[in-house]
């Protein structure tokens, strides 16, 4: 696949870029600034910039394409898919109006461009945060556990609107275009460094793990995720939560339900340390399995 890839220099776009072109994939990365990987072409695009947005998407992908015949004689576009996860990721990075304005721009103009130029498949980073849960002044509990894609998304934040729009956006492309169009709800995106940086204190004091509904992504993880996503055809319009396959703390989820959650349904009888994001759709409809656990560098503090 030739892959437009928006936000690959980003904390997860530098380990999910190059992790497509590893598989064989053609990736040229749209962001602000350069990533700088051998395997991934950098085009510089400011994509709030509808104009932009379009050249960019029209443009050729590499330059070994000059070698070859135009198929398409220069209308509509050469990439088969698209991966947009540039955004400004949270809160509390810029005026609020300005990320919702940012966030919710540079996605109109993606999904629209991607659609109309003939892409047939896109990926979207949507976020946990559109539940309500994460940045809730004060404490909010979810409706009932595990959290599946069924759970009410009404956020408060600037951020996580974008995200809510951004998945209206989306599903308004996917109706008058029949593209497959799908958002991933990522949880807290994890690097592999960041378990011995981050976890001890996680595994201390699982309160500080709350507002992300006690869930992770490990970035390899969310990398063969993106992958099952591009390569599963044929969903329409579809979100997917995306987390590991445990929780980020020590406590058992029996503890953590005893200790945060009360009043909250507990829809299934879970396993010991299975998160509470629930990735049962994400394992039904891609064949996603997550792979890596912060078990596999960190000692389990209570084992
Ligand atoms: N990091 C997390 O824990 C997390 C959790 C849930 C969802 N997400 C979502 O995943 C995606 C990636 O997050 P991240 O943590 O890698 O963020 P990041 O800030 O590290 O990377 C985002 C990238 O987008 C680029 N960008 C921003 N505005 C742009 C514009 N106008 N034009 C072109 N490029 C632009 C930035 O230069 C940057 O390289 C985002 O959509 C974010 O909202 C992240």
């Amino acid at each position: 696949m030739r892959i437009f890839f928006s936000g690959g220099s980003g904390k997860a776009g530098h380990h999910v870029a190059p992790y497509l072109a590893s598989r064989g994939h053609h990736v040229t990365n749209a962001d602000l600034a350069p990533l700088g990987h051998p395997d991934v072409t950098d085009l510089r695009v400011d994509l709030t910039d509808t104009g932009q947005v379009y050249s960019a998407l029209a443009g050729m992908p590499t330059t070994a394409d000059l070698d070859e015949p135009d198929p398409r004689a220069g209308a509509g576009t050469s990439y088969d898919a698209v991966v947009h996860f540039a955004a400004i990721p949270t809160i509390l990075r810029a005026p609020d109006a300005t990320t919702f304005e940012t966030n919710i721009r540079a996605h109109y103009n993606v999904l629209e461009a991607a659609t109309r130029l003939g892409v047939r498949k896109v990926v979207f980073a949507s976020s946990e945060t559109t539940y309500g849960i994460c940045f809730s002044r004060g404490e909010r509990k979810p409706l009932y556990v595990p959290v599946d894609e069924e759970h009410p998304v009404v956020p408060e934040d600037s951020y996580a609107m974008s995200k809510v729009a951004g998945e209206v956006v989306s599903r308004s492309f996917q109706a008058r275009t029949g593209a497959d169009v799908y958002g991933l709800r990522i949880n807290n995106v994890i690097e592999p460094h960041e378990y011995a940086e981050k976890f001890p204190a996680f595994l201390a004091d699982p309160a500080l793990r709350r507002r992300n509904v006690f869930g992770y992504i490990d970035t390899r993880d969310l990398g063969q995720l993106t992958l099952r996503a591009l390569e599963t055809d044929g969903l329409g319009f579809q979100v997917f939560n995306v987390a590991n396959a445990d929780t980020s703390v020590a406590a058992t989820t029996q503890e953590i339900v005893d200790t945060f959650y009360e009043g909250v349904e507990v829809r299934r009888e879970m396993g010991p340390h299975e998160t509470f994001y629930s990735i049962d759709k994400a394992r039904q409809l891609l064949g996603y399995e997550p792979q890596h656990s912060w078990r596999d560098v960190l000692d389990d503090p209570r084992a």
